[in-house]
């Protein structure tokens, strides 16, 4: 498959060809008979200090590339090389228990559930201080001093940390898990949809302390979102999934104006405009999302989309690069004039 999102910039992080199928095992023998095609086939790159936004509804496979690249689950097939800062190119997916401790350091996952994800029985300073004292040994008062700085970093006052998760709201408990993940000073931050459950007053606020971050320590994100409007501004290149597959990757701006797959514009024809005069019809998609255990033959999306013709019902779309940087997997990329937003 040809490389998505190839560039001179330092890369953080390639994957190709990712695969995670889930066995779908029934009866007293526990027999396999299917599988869950969760990621099906992913390829793209991270570049250094930059965000790329990974984009679809709800099932496509997002968290499960996320969990895959930080090998929390095994994957099925496919290439996973994380660019260590020190050791250079590692291949996460062979990586042996040394090296991939060596990879947990440097890449970290912030998660959705602010509430959930935070250990309820544990204090800020343990909770923030655990990664520093299991990997560098750091106790006592270079701790507290460390995870103060650390609170302070993401606006959280440093006279907290001897308070429980529970006191804290959905916003400042995002926060919490921000200053975790910053403890060992990552290269990568896989963001699962880290403001999807905060009011929108909130969103925008934790948005712009990633972006902050991004700037002052240099962090490379892998951003995921169910939606285009979230991303819109924080990613620096977007790329579509649907149903375990990419369908559509580009530079935001690109693929904002210049939508080539059809299930992009449907995403993009709800994304909130600020221009009340702006013309936008929603493009409402019928019927709900494959699933990953059964999805259709041909162009996952084909029975959704109103463009379909009867080679897109048998013939699998490659993606492939349809103008620079901007890969497409759609057999009618040439010929559609998609609608795109300003
Ligand atoms: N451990 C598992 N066993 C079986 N199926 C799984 C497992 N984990 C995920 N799946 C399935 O894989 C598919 C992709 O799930 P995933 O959580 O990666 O989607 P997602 O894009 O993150 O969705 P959401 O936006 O709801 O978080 C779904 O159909 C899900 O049910
Ligand atoms: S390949 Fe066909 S069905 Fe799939 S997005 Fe393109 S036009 Fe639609
Ligand atoms: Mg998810």
């Amino acid at each position: 498959m040809e490389q998505a999102l190839t560039s001179d910039q330092d890369i953080v992080l390639e994957v190709t060809d990712l695969v995670k199928h889930f066995p779908i095992k029934r009866g007293f023998l526990q027999r396999q008979v299917g599988s869950v095609k969760a990621v099906d086939g992913v390829t793209f790159r991270v570049p250094g200090s930059k965000t790329l936004g990974l984009v679809g509804e709800s099932g496509c496979g997002k968290t499960t590339t996320g969990r895959c690249i930080l090998r929390a689950i095994e994957p099925t097939a496919g290439e996973v090389i994380f660019h260590h800062d020190e050791l250079g190119p590692l291949d996460v997916v062979s990586a042996d228990p040394e090296t991939l401790k060596r990879v947990r350091t440097n890449v970290q996952m912030i998660f959705q559930d602010p509430y959930g994800s935070l250990n309820p029985r544990m204090t800020l300073l343990e909770i923030v201080g655990e990664p520093l004292t299991v990997n560098r040994g750091v106790r006592g008062h270079e701790l507290e001093d460390r995870v103060a700085e650390l609170l302070r970093v993401v606006g959280l006052h440093p006279e907290y940390m001897r308070r429980f998760p529970h006191a804290f709201s959905g916003g400042q408990r995002q926060r919490i898990g921000i200053a975790r993940a910053l403890a060992l000073n990552p290269q990568l931050v896989v963001c699962d949809e880290p403001v999807s459950a905060l009011d929108v007053s909130i969103q925008a606020q934790t948005l712009n302390l990633l972006q902050d971050l991004q700037e002052q320590y240099g962090l490379a994100y892998l951003f995921v979102a169910h939606d285009l409007s979230v991303v819109e501004h924080v990613a620096d290149a977007v790329a579509v999934m649907y149903v375990g597959r990419l369908v559509e990757t580009a530079e935001t701006e690109e693929l904002y104006l210049n939508p080539r797959h059809p299930y992009t514009e449907a995403l993009l024809s709800s994304v909130p405009r600020p221009d009340p005069t702006a013309i936008k019809k929603r493009i409402m998609l019928e019927g709900e999302v494959p699933s990953p255990a059964n999805p259709p033959p041909g162009c996952h999306f084909h029975p959704r989309c109103r463009y379909a013709t009867d080679e897109c019902r048998h013939e699998v779309p490659i993606l492939r690069e349809i103008a620079p940087e901007h890969f497409v997997a759609c057999h009618r990329a040439d010929v559609l004039h998609l609608a795109g937003v300003g």
